[in-house]
C-alpha cells in the first residue's frame, strides 16, 4: 500500500500522497498544498529538504557514499570508461555501442574549431580576466554563431548537434582563454588526438615546440572528467534546469551553469583550496593554527575542500581521487611545500572532534586542486576544468527537464518587508 502523509492545519487534516523512486528514496508531494490549504507554502532555504524534480540520471547516497550514473557506479566507471562514453551515457541514458561510441566521437572531434570570428573576443579580454567569465561569455556567445539553436521546436538531430558542439567546443574555448590570458598564440584542436590529450596539447603544445603527452596525465585527467560528469540537483545543474525551463536555449542554459559553479562554496573550490594552502604556507605552515581558525564561530575561515551538503560519511570521488593523486605525484616526482601542508591538514581534519562531529571530510575538491596543480594546470583553470567535466551532467539534465515538458521554475516566498506606505515627496524625507 502506498504511504500517505497527513498534515494538519488549523484542525483540518491534509492528505499529501508520498512518491518513492527506484532506490527507495521518498518524498512528500506538496503539489497541491497551495491551493488545498488556501495559501499555505512549504519554506526551506537553500532547498535542504526539497526535491526540485524526478530524475533517473544519477543516483546519490550521501549517507552511504554511493553515486551511480545511469546505474553504474563511479568507481567501475572511472576504472574503466573514457570520458566521452561515460559523455554519452550520461546523456543519452545507455553505454553506446561499437558503432554508437564511433560515430558520436568522430562527430565530437569534428566539431572542436571554434568560429575564426570568437578569436577576436578572446583578444578583447584582458590578460588578467578570470577564465571562468570568459568561459561563461564564450558559451553564451555561441549562440549567437548557431541562431538555430533559439528555437524551442528543434527535431531530437539538431538539438544533439548543439550538444556535440558543445562539447567538442568546451575545451577549446577553455584552452584558448588560458593561452589568451598569457598573450600566447592559441594552438588549434588536432583531430587525430582523443578528447583528453587534444586539450592538454591545446594548453600546452607551443608554435615552438610540441607537447609530449603524458599517459599518467592523460588517465588522470580522464578520471577527473569522469567523477566530475553529473551530480543530480547541485547548485550549478539547478541553474541549467532553472534557466532552461524558461524555454531558453541550450548554451545560454549552460553559460548560466557554469556561473553557477564559479562560486567558492561549489566548483570554486578546487582554486580555493590551493589559495588556502598557500595561504597557509606563506603564513608559516602552522596548520594547527589555521585548523583552530575553521572551529572559530567568530571566524568566518572555513576549510576549502572540505564538507558537503549530501555527503555526510565520505565522498566517494574523493576516495577514487586520492589514489589518482597518489600515483600522479609519484609518477610525476612533485615535491611541493603546498602538498605537505595538504596532507598534514587532512590529518588533522580528519582526527579532530569537530570535523569528526559534523562529517566534515575532504570532498572531491580537496584532491583535484592537488592533481590539477600537479600536472601544470594554473589555479585559475581548476574551476574551468571542473566545467568540462560537469558539461555531460548539465546537458543531461536539461534534456530530460526538456523531455518531461517541466513548468518553469518560480518558486515562491514568504515576504517580510513593508506593509503598504505613503509616497513621501523627496523634501521631506
Ligand atoms: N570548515 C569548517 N567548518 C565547516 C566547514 C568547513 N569547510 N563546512 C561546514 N562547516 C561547519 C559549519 O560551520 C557548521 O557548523 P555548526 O553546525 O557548528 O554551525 C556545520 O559544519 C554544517 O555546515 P553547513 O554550512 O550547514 O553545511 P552545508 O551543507 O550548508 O555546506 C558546504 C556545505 C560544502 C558549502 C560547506 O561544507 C563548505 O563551505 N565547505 C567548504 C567549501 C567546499 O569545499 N565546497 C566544495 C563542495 S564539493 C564540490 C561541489 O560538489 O560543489
Amino acid at each position: 500500500m502506498s504511504e500517505i502523509a497527513k498534515l494538519e492545519l488549523n484542525g483540518t487534516t491534509y492528505e499529501l500522497p508520498v512518491i518513492e523512486g527506484t532506490e527507495n528514496e521518498k518524498g512528500i508531494d506538496i503539489g497541491k498544498l497551495r491551493g488545498s490549504t488556501g495559501g499555505y507554502i512549504t519554506i526551506d532555504p537553500g532547498f535542504k529538504n526539497t526535491g526540485s524534480t524526478k530524475s533517473a540520471i544519477t543516483y546519490l547516497d550521501g549517507e552511504n557514499g554511493i553515486l551511480r550514473y545511469r546505474g553504474y557506479s563511479i568507481e567501475e566507471l572511472a576504472e574503466k570508461a573514457s570520458f566521452l562514453e561515460v559523455a554519452y551515457l550520461v546523456i543519452y541514458g545507455e553505454l553506446p555501442t561499437t558503432e554508437q561510441n564511433e560515430v558520436f566521437t568522430h562527430s565530437i572531434t569534428n566539431h572542436t574549431l571554434v568560429h575564426e570570428d570568437m578569436k577576436q573576443f578572446f583578444e578583447a579580454y584582458p590578460a588578467k580576466a578570470h577564465p571562468m567569465g570568459v568561459l561563461s561569455s564564450m558559451v553564451c556567445s555561441l549562440s549567437t554563431f548557431y541562431p538555430e539553436s533559439l528555437d524551442q521546436d528543434r527535431d531530437e538531430e539538431a538539438i544533439d548537434l548543439t550538444i556535440h558542439r558543445l562539447i567538442a567546443k568546451l575545451p577549446t574555448l577553455a584552452a584558448w582563454s588560458y593561452k589568451n590570458s598569457m598573450r600566447h598564440p592559441v594552438v588549434y584542436p588536432q583531430n587525430d588526438l582523443d578528447y583528453c590529450e587534444n586539450f592538454l596539447s591545446m594548453m600546452f603544445a607551443m608554435p615552438t615546440s610540441e607537447y609530449k603527452v603524458d599517459r599518467t596525465v592523460v588517465t588522470a585527467l580522464n578520471k577527473l572528467l569522469i567523477l566530475h560528469a553529473d551530480h543530480e540537483q547541485n547548485c550549478s545543474t539547478s541553474t541549467v534546469r532553472l534557466v532552461g525551463s524558461s524555454h531558453a536555449n541550450l548554451y545560454a542554459s549552460i553559460s548560466a551553469g557554469i556561473s553557477a559553479l564559479w562560486g567558492p562554496l561549489h566548483g570554486g573550490a578546487n582554486q580555493a583550496v590551493i589559495e588556502m594552502l598557500e595561504q597557509i604556507h606563506n603564513d608559516g605552515g602552522d596548520v594547527d593554527k589555521w585548523v583552530a581558525k575553521a572551529k572559530d564561530k567568530s571566524d568566518s575561515f572555513r576549510l576549502m575542500g572540505f564538507g558537503h551538503r549530501v555527503y555526510k560519511n565520505f565522498d566517494p570521488r574523493a576516495t577514487i581521487i586520492k589514489v589518482a593523486c597518489d600515483d600522479v605525484l609519484d609518477k610525476m616526482g612533485v615535491d611541493d611545500p603546498l602538498l605537505a601542508i595538504a596532507k598534514k591538514l587532512e590529518k588533522v581534519a580528519l582526527e579532530d572532534e569537530y570535523f569528526k562531529a559534523r562529517n566534515l571530510y575532504p570532498n572531491v575538491d580537496f584532491y583535484s586542486g592537488i592533481i590539477y596543480k600537479a600536472i601544470g594546470i594554473p589555479t585559475e583553470m581548476f574551476t574551468v576544468m571542473f566545467s568540462i567535466g560537469r558539461l555531460p551532467g548539465w546537458i543531461a539534465q536539461w534534456k530530460e527537464m526538456r523531455e518531461n515538458n517541466e513548468p518553469i521554475g518560480r518558486p515562491r516566498q514568504i515576504y517580510t518587508g513593508y506593509n503598504v506606505r505613503d509616497y513621501v515627496s523627496i523634501e521631506k524625507r
